[in-house]
């Protein structure tokens, strides 16, 4: 999304001129796109400062630093860019370019991208525009950018955004020894953006979103010098990736400079991640009593944190006897529902707050809604719960922080009864047990997919998804084909349909997936083992395109990278080579601890390292070594979404991806 933004911000600057044009501007925030009106005219000449602006958006493409960007780069980029143009267009566009390019070869030099610029000024496009901004409208929702961060044409971000998240990590991280030297941060000037260049305090606000993600032991705490501050801004973005955050275009870098729109941008998707975390049945088994009369559990099952959210505060409200809201931000503005929410909180019986509270609702007859405001704060400030918003956040209506206020008051206080439905409860629902399901969402999610994906069956079940996957892994998809969301209510499956036919259809012809009995309708109904096949074959690809680009574009399968594998080891004489992706060795970690070792000699630490002794290793020390390899395979740079227990457990897929990346990554050391 960032890097959507630096395009905009680009395109916007090289049409926006007043006098000639108008552009069509769109950023999707949360869901509530901002459109203004557009008009079409003649870009002449791209000023000085244009360029500059151009040149950010293009390193930023170029993550290498070659000094050029690929066709699929740039088709990427057009997608993550609000108004993303459908890949056909872009393809459309760059073959009519390279046709005319001199040295044909797919790579776009900065002056090229600069023409493709204005080649875009052109009124059919801007039409396309327009047609694709409507198409995506309904689709894209909470997808983790930062709302007021990244809007306007200044790098502005938001105040509040910053003052919430300080207050924030500063309770969250108080008693944390490692970071004292940053602890508390004054929310009221930018020590926010001058804090997070260590990287320490961005490594430890993950591994409380999603416990145990970053071994401890692989932050650089002391001696802090420019490279190993480097590490673990590295080492926090490659685990924030890991955790579903979108981290496209946003590097080491950025952070380091604390570029204020990034820093909060990549923060409020980090916090959001363990606001939401136990906001599902599996985990909390009071929420089956939000489902409604008549209402099919799988709906209720397939509800995103936000929705539950909206439920379950209605839920209480309804118990109050009060009227129902029904979003965060118009609804919320007067402090009435808070009010009463907080007083069905504090009245739970089986609210383990031990000094009984009774709210104070005498905040209700305030006229003055700011007033009122902070009245409501007080009282939640007695369930320890005044968090994210100002009273100003509250009768702004900002959804965003709103939300996160209503989260962690679930999260503190979810004051549910225990329920049972059909004689299920909580227990029944079992979650992710699939450890690779979580894998995958996360992988989709950190590749910015719209909507985000909390429910790795319900939310594939219309095809979007998949066909955003295949374009990933650079498959054309005609979006001319592909039905869009509002469905309507009668027939609605039916496009839905339509959509997971066209994805298998682009699977078997031309990915050339293995998709033996897999049809569009299996996706469609969300079965586990069919979407699972699939999503596993575009993970897959996704994971070794990187390496055919690396090398000489050479189809890599297997045993390709079993072999470079044992021969890197073997190299640098280690023992702990391979035969298989399923070769017991593996569950112990040794030959990735030995292959980070080649690959980038020093950064690890022996001493750490459980080693095997007669030729044994208990189950502790296996998944000791599993953490420490994973987190240190994200320090050197190894985008690795793989989990400590697929180590353990050999979990060949995932352990394919792991070595994958390491390849890439000692590949990339070896080209440069
Ligand atoms: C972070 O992970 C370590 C394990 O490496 C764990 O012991 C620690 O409790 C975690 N910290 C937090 C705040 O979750
Ligand atoms: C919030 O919901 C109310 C109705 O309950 C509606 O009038 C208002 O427009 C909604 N606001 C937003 C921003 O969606
Ligand atoms: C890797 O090394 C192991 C052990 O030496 C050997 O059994 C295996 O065949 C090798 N695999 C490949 C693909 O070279």
């Amino acid at each position: 999304m960032f890097r959507g933004w630096m395009i905009l911000k680009s395109l916007h600057q090289v049409f926006y001129n007043p006098k000639t044009c108008v552009v069509i501007i769109c950023v999707h925030v949360s869901g509530i796109p901002k459109q203004k009106a557009t008009m079409e005219s003649h870009v002449t000449q791209i000023s000085r400062d244009h360029l500059d602006d151009l040149r950010e958006a293009f390193n930023k493409i170029d993550i290498d630093n070659s000094g050029f960007v690929s066709d699929f780069e740039l088709q990427e980029l057009f997608r993550e860019a609000s108004f993303s143009l459908p890949g056909y267009k872009v393809r459309e566009i760059i073959e009519t370019f390279i046709n005319g390019d001199t040295n044909k070869d797919d790579k776009i030099s900065f002056e090229e991208f600069v023409s493709i610029y204005q080649e875009l000024k052109s009124k059919e496009l801007s039409e396309t525009f327009r047609k694709t901004i409507s198409r995506r409208d309904g689709i894209r929702s909470f997808g983790g950018m930062s709302r007021i961060s990244s809007e306007g044409t200044q790098h502005s971000y938001s105040d509040e955004e910053k003052v919430a998240f300080v207050n924030w990590i500063n309770k969250a991280l108080a008693k944390d020894e490692d970071c004292q030297h940053l602890l508390p941060m004054n929310p009221d000037d930018e020590s926010l953006f001058t804090s997070v260049r260590d990287g320490i305090l961005l490594c430890k606000m993950i591994n409380q979103s999603q416990p145990d993600t970053i071994d401890e032991r692989v932050i650089n705490i002391k001696k802090l010098t420019h490279f190993k501050m480097t590490e673990n801004l590295v080492l926090a973005l490659n685990s924030a990736s890991a955790i579903g955050c979108m981290v496209v275009s946003i590097d080491a870098h950025d952070l380091m400079a604390g570029k204020p729109h990034l820093v909060l941008g990549l923060l409020w998707q980090i916090i959001k991640v363990g606001l939401f975390a136990d906001i599902e049945i599996s985990k909390h088994e009071g929420l089956i009593g939000l489902l409604s009369d008549g209402e099919q559990l799988e709906r209720l099952l397939s509800l995103s944190p936000e929705e539950m959210l909206l439920r379950w505060v209605n839920h209480h409200l309804q118990n109050a006897g009060t009227s129902t809201i029904s979003n965060f931000s118009d609804d919320i503005k007067d402090s009435r529902a808070y009010f009463y929410l907080l007083d069905q909180i504090a009245q739970h019986e089986e609210s383990d707050f031990k000094m009984r509270v009774k709210i104070d609702m005498s905040g209700l007859n305030e006229h003055n809604l700011d007033h009122r405001a902070e009245l409501m704060l007080r009282q939640a400030a007695r369930l320890d719960c005044r968090q994210f918003v100002s009273p100003q956040d509250v009768t702004s209506g900002n959804s965003k922080l709103n939300l996160a206020f209503v989260a962690n008051l679930f999260n503190m206080h979810p004051s549910l009864q225990r329920t049972q439905i059909n004689g299920l409860d909580g227990a029944h629902f079992e979650g992710e047990t699939r450890v690779e399901e979580k894998t995958f969402r996360n992988w989709m999610n950190s590749l910015g997919v719209a909507p985000y994906v909390n429910h790795l069956y319900s939310d594939l079940c219309d095809g979007l998804v998949i066909l955003q996957l295949f374009e990933k892994i650079n498959i054309p998809v005609n979006w001319k084909k592909v039905n869009n969301p509002p469905y309507p209510y009668l027939g609605g499956n039916m496009k839905k349909l339509e959509n997971c036919n066209y994805a298998v259809d682009l699977g078997r012809h031309l990915a050339q997936f293995s998709l033996v009995g897999i049809g569009g309708e299996n996706l469609n109904e969300g079965s586990k083992m069919h979407t699972l096949a699939l999503v596993w074959q575009l993970m897959r690809r996704y994971t070794v395109r990187v390496l055919s680009d690396l090398g000489d574009g050479e189809k890599i399968g297997d045993l390709i990278i079993l072999n470079w594998v044992n021969t890197t080891l073997s190299q640098k004489r280690k023992d702990s080579q391979i035969s298989s992706f399923k070769d017991k060795l593996i569950s112990t970690s040794l030959p990735v601890i030995d292959l980070i070792d080649v690959i980038a000699p020093g950064t690890v630490k022996w001493d750490m390292v459980k080693r095997l002794e007669k030729r044994v290793m208990d189950e502790d020390d296996k998944l000791n070594n599993a953490k420490y390899a994973i987190s240190l395979a994200r320090k050197i740079g190894a985008r690795v979404y793989a989990l400590p227990d697929d180590l353990v457990e050999v979990n060949p897929k995932m352990v394919l991806t792991l070595f994958a990346c390491l390849m890439g990554h000692g590949l990339k050391k070896v080209n440069h």
